[in-house]
């Protein structure tokens, strides 16, 4: 009897969790458009909304983003000066060409879209992470 209430426990206690580790999603819902971009941009290989992988979590860009104006791309150089853009734009070049430095020393992010043939998905994703609210 014992026994199998601990294991009744344990059982429900590693379906909770399983359920935490998947749930990885903003406080709002993310727009179809917006997961099948990531999905095919493949930037969830990297990121996650809450979770931190290689690359900041965004609900972690999001935070530090918020009500900036500005951003200063510095690119893989990140002692250079930088070239100060407004922030969507400054995001989104960050995103295609890449860049290292702004949340660590020593994982950069490739460039996603050196081309800029996927600006309009990136731009989208940008504002989308940009709307995402504090957590609660
Ligand atoms: C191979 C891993 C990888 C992929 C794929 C990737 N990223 Fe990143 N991303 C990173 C890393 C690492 C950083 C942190 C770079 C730094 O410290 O400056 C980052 C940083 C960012 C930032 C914050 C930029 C800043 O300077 O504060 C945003 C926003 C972002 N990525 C969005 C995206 C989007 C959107 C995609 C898909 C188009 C994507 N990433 C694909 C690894 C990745």
């Amino acid at each position: 009897m014992v026994k199998s209430g601990i294991t009744a426990v344990l059982a429900s206690m590693m379906v909770f969790s399983a359920t935490v580790y998947a749930e990885d999603t903003p406080g709002i819902a993310i727009p179809p458009a917006i997961q099948s971009a990531v999905k095919a941009l493949g930037c969830d290989a990297c990121h996650g909304w809450e979770r931190t992988k290689f690359g900041p979590s965004w609900q972690n860009v999001a935070d530090r983003y918020r009500n900036q104006a500005t951003y200063t791309y510095k690119g893989f150089n990140i002692n250079s000066a930088g070239e100060k853009l407004p922030l969507v734009a400054g995001l989104v070049t960050k995103i295609s060409k890449g860049g290292k430095g702004e949340w660590n020393e020593y994982i950069p992010m490739a460039p996603n879209d050196p081309s800029g043939i996927h600006a309009k998905e990136i731009t989208s994703i940008v504002n989308f992470i940009l709307s995402v609210p504090p957590k609660k």
